[in-house]
């Protein structure tokens, strides 16, 4: 993967101003990260949703500085961000653990490679345009393997969020927060499968995220041949304080996607 430093320039420049520019420090991300509570977050995304196994073979698509890693076991870590100063912060943190790249979704003379268990996205989709998140899912399901997956998770609007999440929301470096549903039709456009749930307690602070896992139709049948009803059901059995809703959409499905009652669901 190659990196244009006149690219990444640009593309950063337009979250240079307040709290935007001083988030753009990697040492000041991470504290900031860290004081609303993303370590939790980390850690039961990666426990609940990304499920590794050791020795697995990872993308992380925006790694910004690497905070995902602590949160993996043994595995094959390759990640890739825009942010030249993310970059070389994981790489003085986490030395030989992973590979660390400079490059950016969507840009075809750096696509990443193929071969991957699980590609992760944490916190980037709501910084992309839909016709880059839309690059993020192709290459995402280009790098993974047939049985593979990707795993992202971003903040989103919800009917059932409080005015906090709201605001907070709307205060967000990233300018493209969707609803699940809108998530799920981008995701739809490259994966077979697509689920997501809505969580409302994954941070300190009021916040909505909608955890999406995409796969192929041959994966998606044998997660949910070997879990039964794991994303069928129309709460979150995600534990005591747990607000999660969660529904599913196959391939044909992303078109018309509703809510009945609380849960959204994917109507053909
Ligand atoms: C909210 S941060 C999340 C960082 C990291 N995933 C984490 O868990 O802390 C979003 C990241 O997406 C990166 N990013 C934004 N647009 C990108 C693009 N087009 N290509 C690659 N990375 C991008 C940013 O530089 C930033 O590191």
């Amino acid at each position: 993967m190659g990196y244009d430093p006149a690219m990444s320039r640009s593309s950063v420049s337009s979250e240079r101003s307040g709290l935007r520019s001083v988030l753009a420090t990697p040492w000041i991300y991470s504290a900031f990260s860290g004081l609303v509570g993303a370590s939790a977050a980390r850690r039961e995304f990666v426990r609940r949703y990304v499920r590794p196994a050791i020795g697995d073979s990872v993308l992380d698509i925006g790694c910004g500085p690497g905070d995902l890693l602590d949160f993996l076991p043994e595995v094959r870590y390759t990640g890739f961000d825009i942010s030249q100063r993310y970059v070389e912060a994981a790489r003085r943190k986490f030395g030989n653990r992973g590979e660390f790249i400079c490059a950016r979704v969507g840009d075809a003379a750096a696509s990443p490679p193929d071969g991957f268990d699980v590609a992760i996205a944490f916190g980037v989709l709501h910084h992309l345009t839909d016709e880059s998140a839309l690059d993020l899912f192709r290459e995402a399901r280009q790098a993974v393997k047939p049985r593979g997956r990707l795993v992202t998770i971003d903040g989103c609007w919800d009917g059932d969020q409080s005015a906090g999440a709201r605001w907070l929301l709307a205060r967000d470096r990233g300018r493209h927060i969707r609803s699940a549903e809108d998530l799920v039709r981008l995701a739809g456009t490259h994966f077979d499968v697509v689920t997501a749930e809505v969580r409302h307690d994954l941070l300190r602070i009021p916040y909505s995220h909608v955890i999406l896992v995409c796969s192929s139709s041959e994966a998606g049948a044998a997660r949910r041949g070997s879990q039964p009803n794991a994303w069928d059901g129309s709460r979150s059995e995600a534990g005591p304080g747990s607000e999660g809703q969660k529904f599913s959409m196959e391939a044909g499905q992303n078109r018309g996607l509703g809510r009945r009652g609380g849960t959204l669901a994917g109507q053909t």
